[in-house]
């Protein structure tokens, strides 16, 4: 069990991915649940890539495991990964340079901090976003709302709704609004009709999740559309599948908040196309 304080290393920002919760990560890659939970993943995303070559994107690639199952499975396709850590990219470049050898098509990794809303190209066919937790400090969140006042109103309005039920108000709305962000950035890396596989940690599978846990993850994602009092969200995507796997990897996130509901769970494989 890791002694690190993840509430306050996450408070300094993501540069926290280049210290103790870095070496976290890499080390919790490794484990069986991880290994299998990316064989699985990387089989759905090369079920999606149905030409015979195109661009992925992995979107906070870590040290790009992901990629690194993908090249295998998807010889003439380029990849670039993107992430903020140096830590984790040279991780990547440890095992990529071999893998480039004799490979016609090109494995990029760019350091970026994320959302980047700067670069619109190049646009993927498939851009790929596994166990996210893209970290933004408060003022690095206030200029995005300064970009979407309706992503704004609508998070306040979603996390109000959530008054007496949860703890920190002020802490879901920040998530809802920054998740929504991080989706608007996947969506403008995307071509139209291109596809984002998003994986995320659940506890179930999305018709078993609570009525604001579904609606949370449709605003959070960009696919919903329904008014929300008299505001109207706009859908930048839609979804096409989503299926729940049980996994150990939940245990990423007990480890990181301590909360018991966490001990047990899996992911969800969510399958949008951008409109
Ligand atoms: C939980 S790890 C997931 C990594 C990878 N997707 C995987 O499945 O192995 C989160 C990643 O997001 C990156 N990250 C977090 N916040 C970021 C930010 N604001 N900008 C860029 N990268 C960030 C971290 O460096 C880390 O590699």
């Amino acid at each position: 069990m890791s002694e690190i304080d993840f509430t306050e290393k996450l408070a300094e920002g993501f540069g926290a991915y280049n210290t103790k919760v870095g070496q976290w990560w890499v080390d919790q890659t490794r484990n069986e649940a991880h290994a299998a939970a990316y064989t699985n993943i990387a089989n759905q995303v090369a079920k999606c890539a149905k030409k015979e070559s195109g661009l992925i994107i992995d979107y906070g690639c870590g040290t790009g495991l992901l990629i690194k199952q993908l090249v295998g499975l998807l010889p003439a396709w380029d990849f670039l990964g993107i992430d903020g850590s140096k830590l984790m990219l040279r991780e990547a470049e440890a095992w990529a340079r071999a893998t480039r050898k004799g490979r016609p098509a090109p494995i990029e990794f760019r350091r970026a901090q994320l959302p980047d809303f700067s670069v619109t190209k190049p646009k993927a066919d498939i851009i790929v976003f596994t166990f996210p937790n893209i970290v933004a400090v408060p003022n690095e969140r206030r200029q995005f709302e300064t970009r979407f006042p309706k992503d704004r109103a609508l998070a306040g309005l979603l996390a109000m709704k959530q008054e007496g039920e949860v703890e920190d108000v002020e802490n879901l709305y920040d998530s809802l609004f920054m998740s929504r962000v991080v989706s608007r950035n996947l969506r403008l890396l995307l071509r139209k009709g291109g596809l984002c596989v998003r994986v995320d940690y659940s506890q179930a599978g999305r018709r078993d999740l609570k009525r604001f846990d579904q609606l949370s993850t449709k605003f959070e994602e960009g696919s919903l559309n329904a008014k929300q009092s008299h505001l109207q969200p706009q859908k930048f995507f839609s979804l096409l599948s989503s299926v729940y796997y049980p996994s150990a990897v939940i245990l990423d996130v007990y480890e990181q908040t301590k909360d018991p509901d966490y001990l047990e769970g899996g992911y969800l494989v969510s399958v949008l196309k951008a409109l």
